[in-house]
């Protein structure tokens, strides 16, 4: 039973610094979930991933690890389709997805030279890359205009501003974001009295005060986020709000894709190997009653 209880702690402590780690982060918004596509649908999606990708990303971000012909086959289109319509930087099918992005140029350009995507959706994950790509908002303070509420102060322009228009944070936003500023700054004060000889009690009165604001101000931020008011659109894309989401569904399926090509075949896979494991406990069953049945 002690033993139990130890290691409950030491769960338990795990949870509490995770935890502290996570609000040392601050919020991040939004984080909606990502709608899940399987068979057919999938693989359009996937399709149409490629072709947002092969068009507004391909030029600064590679794909180095993948040949186009590949992609070709397991997205199910022709080559004569590939080379004609998506392959910008290449010329022949078997090529690697490369690009000609001078590396220091770049770093020059961007402040970051733009990684190579070919593993992304793997060091990140699926729903942060999906709300990442739904995450510019305008910001005059930064080179390119825009900045990114989930990746902030990011150096890559805003590359789908064509199809998405340009959004601003909502004004209920901006005041709840402010509310949170100035709590800070009231915490940042009090605590620097205090290290100063000021009176404790009174002091640690008004940092409790402002946590409990901060606390509240971010869950009514992330209500908001849930409810879609956190960005208001001010400018116009060529796609609706709902179809601009639905193209990032599909460009992160077409990175989650090239991360592992053979993951929809392992999974195909995996059923197999089921139903062998499954046949031949029967078999290995039926032969210990062969074997045995003399020995009785
Ligand atoms: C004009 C060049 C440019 C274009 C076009 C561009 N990016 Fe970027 N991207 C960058 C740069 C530069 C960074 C690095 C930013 C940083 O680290 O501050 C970056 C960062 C990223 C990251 C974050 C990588 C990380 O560190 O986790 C992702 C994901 C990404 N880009 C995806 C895309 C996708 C998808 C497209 C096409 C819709 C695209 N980018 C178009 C320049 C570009």
């Amino acid at each position: 039973m002690k033993k139990r209880l130890k290691v409950l702690s030491i769960f338990a402590a795990a949870g509490l610094s995770v935890s502290a780690f996570a609000s040392e982060g601050g919020l991040v918004l939004p984080n909606d979930e990502m709608p899940n596509y399987s068979e057919h649908r999938l693989t359009m999606s996937m399709q149409n991933g490629m072709q947002v990708y092969m068009n507004n990303c391909m030029g600064c971000h590679s794909l180095k690890f993948q040949r186009y012909n590949r992609s070709a086959k397991d997205l199910q289109i022709s080559e004569d389709l590939m080379i004609n319509n998506l392959m910008f930087t290449s010329e022949k099918i078997g090529d690697l997805m490369t690009n000609n992005m001078p590396t220091a140029a770049a770093e020059k350009w961007f402040g970051t030279a733009p990684p190579d995507l070919s593993l992304i959706a793997r060091s990140r994950n699926p729903q942060w890359l999906y709300n990442y790509f739904r995450g510019f908002y305008a910001d005059e303070s930064r080179p390119y205009q825009v900045n990114n509420s989930v990746f902030k102060d990011v150096g890559m322009p805003h590359a789908l501003e064509a199809l998405q228009g340009i959004q601003d944070k909502t004004e209920e936003v901006k005041g709840l974001e402010n509310d949170i500023a100035y709590a800070h700054g009231d915490i940042a004060s009090a605590s620097q009295k205090i290290k100063d000889g000021g009176k404790k009690g009174e002091l640690n009165k008004i940092i409790s005060e402002a946590e409990h604001q901060i606390h509240e101000k971010e869950a009514q931020l992330a209500e908001l986020s849930r409810q879609g008011k956190y960005f208001t659109l001010i400018k116009e894309g060529q796609l609706s709000p709902q179809d601009f989401d639905s193209a990032m569904v599909d460009l992160v399926n077409f990175l989650e894709y090239i991360g592992e090509p053979i993951k929809r075949e392992r999974k195909g896979m995996g059923v197999y190997v089921l139903l062998f494991i499954l046949f031949f406990t029967a078999v290995a069953y039926l032969l210990k009653k062969e074997y045995w049945k003399d020995v009785h």
